[in-house]
């Protein structure tokens, strides 16, 4: 059995380790047998499903067309009825899935990795695990159960980066034993108690979160920061801007339509972002996804600590990414916004290009969701629960979901995994890689 998670068996002593595993497998099927479920949470009234449609109507009708990240930030976060802000929109019932919510072996699988990599570091604590964007807390209630099991939850925090009070509402009902909004006392404006005991803070920025050795996922967060397009036309590129369809004529059907127009000249946007020598007809860059990865940055080198992201996209050759998703369909995303969640696929060549001009910053990948799951051991643990379960039903459950996170043609290929690390590191990864990561340094 020392072939199961091979990595995590370098540093603690194979038979404790092998016990520790078969305990953990006791304790998944238990949970599996219960099969997930999507609880539901309440929606807030929001009377109106045009409200962002009229806000940005409004705002069209002021001062001209806006940019698609305006377009975004406004239908996605809008404190009144931004997307994100009123409803559940993930799971069956809602209009997409993540890894985290297909099953519990996906988290299990990042926690093991984050425990390995925290060990290779000297195992310092307090530890700081820090999730940007949670959405139900699936994942980060995964990782705790996981580091729970290893009892290395001592000193340990969770802190949640999350703009949704609403969804902040629904993590703690998932993650915590109690939790109340917090007044002006400190930068965390929601905090709890864990089901294992630790404490868990929310807050609207990384920049919020107090300094300690981090534990940092970012899962499906990169991909819904507000991106500019552009698109090139003889030789400069210009703007794509969003803009009211006065030709059409769903308004009077009730439903809000807009349209792209490009801008006539280069904007300041396309002046800045667009990098020397592109050559792609079709640009997008989401500029919040650099400053963030520069506060990521900024934190694991004086902290200490790892990143890892994960999310779709492409490295660098990506074009017209920028889609909406409802009740699991792709529609078009200038159709009443604020009803279907808006994303684009995230640009892993920029998230590098940051991570490495910072010389203390050492950064792995991007490798697919394929090559980290299956490095990292995800067919043993598999292997392990199908040999838990006798019900027909639910073991053809398990494979689906295990061939849902794998497959090429699935979630296997188009998922990409990135680390971060502080470069004094690289000495020890010398002798101890990076699991997961050994196959495609870029
Ligand atoms: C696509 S969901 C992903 C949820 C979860 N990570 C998963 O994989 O199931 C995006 C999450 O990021 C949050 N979010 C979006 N933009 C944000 C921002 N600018 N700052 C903090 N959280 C944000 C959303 O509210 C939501 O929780």
């Amino acid at each position: 059995m020392n072939y199961f998670y091979p990595f995590l068996i370098m540093s603690i002593s194979k038979l404790k380790m092998f016990k520790q595993l078969l305990r953990l497998s006791k304790l998944t099927s238990k949970n599996l047998k219960q099969s997930r479920n999507y609880y539901t949470v309440k929606r807030k009234a929001i009377n109106d499903e045009q409200y962002v449609a009229k806000q940005i109507k409004q705002k069209i009708q002021a001062k001209g067309p806006i940019t698609v990240a305006e377009y975004m930030k406004e239908v996605l976060v809008n404190p009144m009825a931004g997307y994100y802000m009123h409803k559940d929109m993930l799971g069956e019932s809602g209009d997409f899935i993540t890894s985290p919510e297909i099953t519990q072996m996906f988290g299990e699988m990042i926690a093991v990795w984050l425990i390995n990599e925290w060990q290779k570091a000297g195992s310092p604590r307090p530890i700081h695990i820090i999730e940007l964007g949670p959405g139900r807390g699936t994942l980060s209630n995964d990782i705790l159960n996981v580091f729970n099991h290893f009892k290395v939850l001592h000193k340990a925090s969770l802190h949640l980066v999350e703009v949704s009070p609403f969804l902040s509402s629904a993590q703690a009902r998932r993650l915590c034993i109690q939790s109340s909004l917090t007044s002006n006392d400190g930068p965390a404006y929601r905090r709890g108690t864990s089901h294992h005991g630790i404490p868990v803070f929310w807050y609207n920025t990384l920049e919020e979160v107090p300094s300690g050795y981090s534990l940092l996922i970012a899962h499906e967060f990169f991909d819904a920061l507000p991106v500019h397009k552009f698109h090139q036309v003889h030789g400069s590129f210009k703007e794509v801007l969003i803009d009211i369809d006065t030709k059409d004529e769903s308004e009077k059907r009730g439903e809000y339509k807009f349209r792209y127009v490009l801008s006539r000249h280069e904007t300041p946007m396309s002046k800045t972002l667009i990098r020397k020598g592109e050559t792609r007809d079709h640009v997008e860059v989401a500029p919040d996804s650099i400053l963030i990865s520069q506060q990521i940055a900024e934190r694991i080198k004086k902290l200490g600590g790892v990143a890892l992201i994960c999310d779709y996209g492409h490295y660098g050759n990506g074009t017209d990414t920028f889609r909406a998703f409802k009740e699991h369909k792709q529609v078009d995303p200038l159709v009443m916004p604020g009803t279907a969640d808006l994303t684009a696929d995230v640009d892993f060549k920029l998230l590098c290009s940051t991570f490495d001009s910072d010389k203390d910053i050492l950064c792995m990948g991007p490798v697919t969701q394929r090559e980290f799951l299956l490095e990292t051991g995800l067919q043993y643990r598999f292997e392990m629960l199908k040999n838990t379960i006798k019900d027909g039903k639910r073991l053809k459950n398990l494979t689906d979901c295990y061939n849902y996170l794998i497959d090429n043609d699935k979630m296997g290929e188009r998922f990409k995994f990135l680390a971060v690390f502080p470069a004094v590191m690289k000495k020890i990864f010398e002798r101890c890689p990076v699991v997961g990561f050994q196959t495609a340094p870029h």
